[in-house]
């Protein structure tokens, strides 16, 4: 989309990134959790801003050779546009950039959007986390290798 663009998080996106949050979740992350993802993994952070708004964004973190997408979310009235999958390009990128060797996410099983987009990206379903969200419902675990050795 012409219109828009993945960039590295910014103090002053916060904000904003909490709304998208809201929007996006039943049992959205504290403001807080997602101010300490920018102060302790600001590089694994990024938004997707479309014409001057921020209207996405994702977060992760790095854990030993792991990648861990901890969460990513569009507005819904941004939504398949590609911004999902560009903001899932952009942390894959920047994992694989410090040297990272397998990306993982959790993600509740019936959230069929999300396992699609994931999937296409070359995620499998590793695993189940019982009773894994608030309400009860359980998560998948998927997995994807980010490099490759000859
Ligand atoms: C999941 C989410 C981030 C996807 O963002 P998006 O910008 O709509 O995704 P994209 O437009 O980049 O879609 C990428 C691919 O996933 C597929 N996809 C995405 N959402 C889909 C849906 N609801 N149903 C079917 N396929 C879907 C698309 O077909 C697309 O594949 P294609 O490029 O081959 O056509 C967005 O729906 C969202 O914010 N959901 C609420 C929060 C959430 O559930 N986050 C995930 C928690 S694990």
């Amino acid at each position: 989309m012409r219109e828009c663009l993945i960039r590295g998080v910014e103090e002053s996106d916060l904000p904003k990134v909490i709304r998208v949050e809201f929007w996006s979740f039943p049992y959205p992350f504290e403001n807080e959790v997602l101010a300490l993802l920018y102060i302790a993994w600001r590089r694994y952070f990024f938004v997707a801003e479309c014409l001057g708004h921020v209207v996405g964004y994702i977060a992760g973190r790095s854990e030993g050779s792991w990648g861990h997408v901890v969460s990513i979310a569009v507005m819904p009235r941004w939504r398949g546009k590609g911004l999902g999958k560009a903001l899932m390009l952009a942390l894959e990128e920047a994992f694989a950039a410090d040297g990272l060797i397998n990306s993982y996410l959790e993600v509740a099983v019936w959230n069929r959007g999300a396992i699609t987009l994931y999937k296409r990206l070359g995620y499998v379903i590793a695993g189940i986390l019982r009773n894994y969200y608030p309400d009860g419902s359980d998560a998948y675990v998927m997995v994807k290798r980010l490099i490759t050795y000859r």
